[in-house]
């Protein structure tokens, strides 16, 4: 296992470790997960997404991490902080949190327990001034789960984005600010 970063009451969340690429295909890869993310993506597409993972840790100390279930040792999710990684978004300066948990796990609270250590993270030793998440309306979990998360909807900052089809236009933006944000009990 590669080295914990963050561990919760149920999920450890650790760096991407090259033997990660094959169960995360399989796990998390799958139609169902991806729906909203432009569907299964070739195996180059996580490659690289695991590279600027460990690229974010190498530099600047954080990126995208493995969620693992503590009860089992499985991979369950793929969440972490970066900063905007969407080249065509208006706040390409701001930190942004992402997720992806396993479908076989959804509605366990995994997300909400992963996410709220991930935030407490960006603000407490990473100093983010703001944390934002991107989705888009039609991904109803994804932008209640930010609003359970204590995000506020943040219209100025939508994008459109001309690779995705219009039913899935425009991505649309959660935000928090450092003060908005209280610690984690
Ligand atoms: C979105 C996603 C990560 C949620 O993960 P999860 O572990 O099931 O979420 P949680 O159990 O922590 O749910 C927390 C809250 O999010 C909201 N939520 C999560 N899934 C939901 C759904 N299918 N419908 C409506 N609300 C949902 C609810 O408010 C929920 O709180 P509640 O259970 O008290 O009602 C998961 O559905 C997923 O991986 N989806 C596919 C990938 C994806 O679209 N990622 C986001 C890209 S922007």
């Amino acid at each position: 296992m590669t080295t914990p970063v963050l561990v919760t009451e149920r999920l450890v969340l650790r760096q991407i470790g090259e033997d990660d690429l094959d169960p995360h295909m399989t796990l998390l890869n799958t139609p169902a997960v991806m729906e909203h993310l432009g569907g299964v993506q070739p195996r180059e597409v996580i490659a690289a997404k695991h590279a600027a993972s460990r690229e974010g840790f190498a530099t600047r100390g954080y990126g995208f991490m493995i969620m693992e279930e503590r009860a089992t040792g499985e991979m369950v999710g793929h969440c972490g902080l970066r900063h905007v990684a969407h080249p065509l978004a208006p706040n390409p300066e701001d930190f942004e949190i992402g997720w992806v948990v396993r479908e076989d796990r959804w509605r366990r609270g995994y997300a909400f327990e992963a996410m709220r250590a991930v935030i407490d993270w960006g603000f407490a030793t990473h100093n983010a001034p703001r944390i934002v998440a991107i989705t888009t309306a039609r991904n109803v979990g994804s932008w209640r789960l930010m609003e359970k998360l204590g995000m506020i909807r943040a219209a100025h900052l939508d994008f459109n984005d001309p690779a995705m089809p219009p039913a899935y236009n425009p991505a649309i933006q959660y935000a928090l600010v450092q003060g908005q944000w209280g610690p984690t009990p």
